[in-house]
């Protein structure tokens, strides 16, 4: 796709960035709606954030994505005087997307547990937050935004298991709601009567330990997803089907937790096809 100079420019700011998939998702979808524009791969150290934010507006983009390890300075940036925040960003504390305006205002926004959200929707079709329990594994920044966005869809009950307790048990604190927290040797036992189970751990991803799991008492009418999606299919989502449960990879979580900055910077909404599913596959 050529450039003209009236093209609009986004990119995703990290330390490191190298990692990332945006760029690869945000052009497919550039290219597929040829738009004249680019998103970029941006490392920025940890000091230098908020001047590398102020640039990027002095240059003229659109927004940004932030990741590790910006999101909550990204976040603190948009609690300044004149700009703005997402009631989700508010919740969660931490910021993903950020929007410029023509003012040079910052406009922050958490896309994750949206993503989260519309994953689920689109991987299990008649899929309700508000159907009963849900049981989250983990109590890092994915697990904070998973929820939010259950409790918001509807929920009624959230079941949190974490290795470190105090951390569940902070985390449930802080967001509030109706969060209960047990202990992460009671994990399979607290399948009982659930609709949802989400592992939002590092465990079963390639490269780190397995996620150990019992999961006899998991209802078959339960829906199972895991935001690891290296590899596609975790142990836990193969032995989940292997039950006759519904499982839905976390692949679509990261797909579609980037559709709304998209559409805010280059003023087409995206959407998530099996062609883009292949196409990230594909550049693994
Ligand atoms: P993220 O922001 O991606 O959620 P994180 O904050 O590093 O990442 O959280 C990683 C999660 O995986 C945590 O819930 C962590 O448990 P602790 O809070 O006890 O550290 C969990 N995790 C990582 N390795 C684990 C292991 N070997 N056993 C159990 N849980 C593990």
């Amino acid at each position: 796709m050529m450039m003209t100079g009236k093209a609009r420019l986004a990119g995703v700011l990290g330390w490191p960035v190298s990692h990332s998939q945006s760029p690869r998702l945000h052009g497919f979808w550039l290219d597929q709606h040829e738009i004249d524009g680019a998103y970029l791969p941006l490392p920025v150290a940890p000091e230098h954030f908020a001047s590398a934010v102020r640039s990027l507006i002095h240059l003229g983009f659109r927004g940004a994505n932030v990741t590790v390890p910006h999101k909550e300075a990204a976040f603190r940036l948009c609690q300044e005087q004149g700009n703005t925040l997402t009631a989700r960003a508010r919740h969660v504390g931490s910021v993903n997307t950020l929007v410029f305006d023509a003012d040079g205002h910052l406009h922050g926004d958490t896309t994750d547990g949206f993503g989260f959200v519309e994953n689920l929707r689109a991987g299990a079709p008649g899929w309700q937050a508000g159907t009963g329990p849900a049981l989250i594994l983990g109590a890092g920044g994915a697990a904070r935004s998973v929820i939010a966005a259950l409790l918001e869809a509807g929920c009624p009950d959230v079941i949190l298991t974490n290795r470190s307790r105090d951390r569940a048990e902070a985390l449930a604190a802080d967001l509030g709601g109706p969060i209960r927290v047990v202990d992460w040797d009671q994990r399979g036992p607290a399948c009982a009567g659930i609709a949802l189970l989400v592992n939002t751990t590092s465990l079963g991803m390639t490269g780190q330990p397995p996620l150990e799991m019992d999961l006899s008492a998991l209802p078959q009418s339960a829906l199972v997803t895991d935001i690891v999606y290296a590899p596609l299919e975790t142990a836990l989502l193969a032995a989940a089907r292997l039950r006759g449960n519904v499982v839905v990879d976390g692949l679509g979580m990261l797909l579609h937790q980037a559709r709304p900055g998209f559409e805010a910077w280059f003023g087409v909404a995206p959407a998530v096809t099996e062609a883009l599913r292949t196409h990230i596959i594909s550049g693994k």
